[in-house]
């Protein structure tokens, strides 16, 4: 028998059950659509192990409480934590011309016409402007490691240092 087959046997009130169940459905998922569940804030732990100085520095921030971590934007690498010589890249890097693209992908430019400070940025071509140029202190002010960032080839690697919670972050590149 399917749902809509007429039977005897079934109370008259039934459909308008159904009807309820479907409207509460519908409305749960509308507001899922809308707001979206809350996220959990993303684990960061595995980085921070050594990127200490980023907890807490705004992009990161951010993003960590919208459930969005490292591994996100940089792939889970695997490798590059597990190398204590600090040799290999993590899986993804971002030459200047790849940010804005990147981050466009989930803030769309329509969204952030709203924006004022964003007008001149969207006027010119996408990946002229650097979106972390006024979003977050997310460089590294000091180098130990130059890796290509489009190829991940190792360009230079001068000794080794730890990062420190205060180690300095957020200069020009
Ligand atoms: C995977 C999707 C994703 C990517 C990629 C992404 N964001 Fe976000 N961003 C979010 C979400 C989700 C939030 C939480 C608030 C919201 O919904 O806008 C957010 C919040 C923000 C905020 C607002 C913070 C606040 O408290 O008002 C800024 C600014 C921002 N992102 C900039 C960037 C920049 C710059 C990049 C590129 C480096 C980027 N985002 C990449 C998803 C993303
Ligand atoms: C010239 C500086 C500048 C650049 C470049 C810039 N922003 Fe912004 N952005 C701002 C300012 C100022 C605000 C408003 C204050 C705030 O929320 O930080 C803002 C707000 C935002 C917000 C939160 C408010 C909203 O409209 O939802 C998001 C998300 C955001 N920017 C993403 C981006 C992304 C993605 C890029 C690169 C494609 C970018 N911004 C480039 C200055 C800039
Ligand atoms: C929303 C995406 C996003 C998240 C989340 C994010 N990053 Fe980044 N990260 C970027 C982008 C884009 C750049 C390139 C910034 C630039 O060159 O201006 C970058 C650059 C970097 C750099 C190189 C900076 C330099 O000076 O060249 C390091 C180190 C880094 N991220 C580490 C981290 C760590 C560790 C976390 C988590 C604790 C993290 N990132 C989370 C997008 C992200
Ligand atoms: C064992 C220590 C260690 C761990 C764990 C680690 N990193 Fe790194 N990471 C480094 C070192 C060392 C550098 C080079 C910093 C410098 O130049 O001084 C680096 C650089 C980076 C950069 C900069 C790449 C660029 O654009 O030049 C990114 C991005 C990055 N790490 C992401 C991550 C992410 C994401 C995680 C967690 C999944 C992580 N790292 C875990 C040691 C580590």
């Amino acid at each position: 028998m399917t749902w809509d087959a007429p039977s005897a046997n079934r109370p008259r009130s039934r459909p308008r059950n159904r009807n309820r169940l479907f409207l509460a459905v519908l409305a749960l998922a509308a507001g899922c659509l809308l707001r979206g569940p809350a996220p959990k804030p993303a684990d960061n732990s595995y980085c921070y192990v050594c990127h200490i100085n980023y907890k807490g520095e705004k992009l990161t921030r951010s993003h960590e409480l919208a459930g969005i971590g490292c591994e996100k934007c940089h792939g889970e690498s695997d490798r590059h934590s597990a190398d204590e010589d600090g040799l290999t890249p993590p899986e993804v890097m971002y030459p200047k011309a790849r940010i804005a693209p990147a981050c466009m992908a989930c803030h769309p430019g329509s969204r952030l016409a709203n924006e004022k400070a964003h007008t001149p940025m969207l006027a010119e071509a996408a990946g002229s402007a650097a979106c972390t140029e006024c979003h977050g202190k997310h460089r590294l002010a000091v180098r130990t490691r130059r890796w290509d960032k489009a190829t991940g080839k190792l360009l230079a690697a001068e000794g080794v240092r730890m990062m420190q919670e205060n180690s300095p972050a957020g200069s020009a590149r």
